[in-house]
């Protein structure tokens, strides 16, 4: 079955064709055009999509040497995320509907990162817990199957990914600044001063919650009081401990989620599960137990929708697209 999955809920146009759970293409244009504002502006993420939806399918279509109508299936993103960047993807697949006949569903971009993993361990024992942990999202699931998700705990403000990016544009970083941010920690090295210490958020109601916004603002407090040239000379020591304060925060509730689960099995996915440091803080914490996909599938890409529209085919889940910005799993 040839399914070609389309993602435009935030910052990344992104076209893929699978062969059943097969990657043929996969091809994702990140968006620069935001870097200078700091953040995501919407009005030029769906203008950018816009822009370049229709040539990246077609680059995918080339390189696969497949015409559109050898697919079977189109899975688009229709929730949650920017109103017109979904817009954009949904009217799209739309199109090639109208034009061809091709089926289309709609998909949760949440469960196409969980679904991502299905793209590098098919075999995967099922029930499974699955961090997702990304810009926009930090939420832990029991994954009973596909498309049978109970949501164990979630970010009461700030997702992970999100504090990654406001703490880089405290420090001088470009948006996003995630992967400068672990790079720059490791320049910290093993023995370098610790000075630098930052609280990890335990909600005491809801232990499998997490809190991102206290340590954002302690990381602001610390900037502040210590001055610009102290900031800037110890950066890297600066985001070692931010870093180590959000890798503890996750990796105590996985912990916790496993334990009161009974569920070993924890599935990484997301942008920030690109972090190697939160891999090696996890797998040390929780073993061989621990798995996740390449960093080019965790961050956002189209062959991970593709990968849920085939998986929910099989399971005679397919629905119609329905644009939904706010939408949950
Ligand atoms: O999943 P994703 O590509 O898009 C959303 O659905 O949000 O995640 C993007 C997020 C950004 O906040 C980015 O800073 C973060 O993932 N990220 C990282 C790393 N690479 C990307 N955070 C920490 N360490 C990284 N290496
Ligand atoms: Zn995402």
């Amino acid at each position: 079955m040839i399914t070609l999955g389309i993602e435009t809920s935030c910052d990344e146009t992104a076209v893929a064709l699978l062969d059943d759970d097969r990657i043929l293409a996969n091809m994702v244009y990140s968006q620069i055009e935001h870097a200078r504002f700091g953040g995501v502006i919407p009005e030029l993420a769906s203008r950018a999509h816009l822009e370049k939806i229709d040539r990246l399918t077609a680059t995918v279509l080339k390189k696969t040497s497949l015409s559109i109508d050898k697919c079977n299936l189109v899975a688009v993103t229709d929730s949650p995320g920017l109103a017109g960047a979904l817009l954009v993807g949904v009217s799209f697949a739309l199109g090639i509907h109208a034009q061809t006949g091709i089926p289309v569903t709609g998909i949760n971009h949440l469960e196409g990162h969980i679904c991502a993993i299905f793209l590098s361990r098919p075999d995967i024992p099922l029930p499974f817990l699955a961090l997702v942990v990304s810009g926009g999202h930090t939420a832990m699931y029991r994954v009973d199957n596909v498309g049978k998700y109970s949501c164990l705990g979630q970010t009461v403000d700030d997702a992970a990914g999100e504090a990654f990016d406001k703490v880089g544009k405290m420090l001088g970083f470009p948006y996003p600044a995630g992967k400068a941010i672990e790079e720059e920690a490791l320049r910290a090295g093993a023995g370098a001063g610790r000075e630098a210490v930052f609280p990890v958020a335990r909600l005491s109601g809801s232990p499998l919650d997490f809190s991102f916004s206290g340590l954002k603002t302690a990381v602001k407090y610390y900037v502040t009081e210590k001055g610009k040239d102290y900031s800037r000379e110890h950066r890297p020591v600066i985001c070692r401990a931010f870093q180590e304060a959000v890798v503890a925060s996750l990796v105590n509730n996985c912990a916790a989620a496993a334990e009161k689960s009974g569920c070993k099995r924890i599935v990484l996915v997301g942008g920030v599960a690109c972090n190697m440091r939160l891999r090696e803080a996890l797998q040390q914490r929780l073993g061989d137990g621990v798995c996740f996909p390449p960093p080019e599938l965790c961050a956002d890409n189209g062959a991970m929708i593709a990968c849920a529209g085939f998986m929910r085919s099989k399971l005679n889940l397919l629905r119609p697209p329905h644009m939904d910005p706010g939408g949950t799993l």
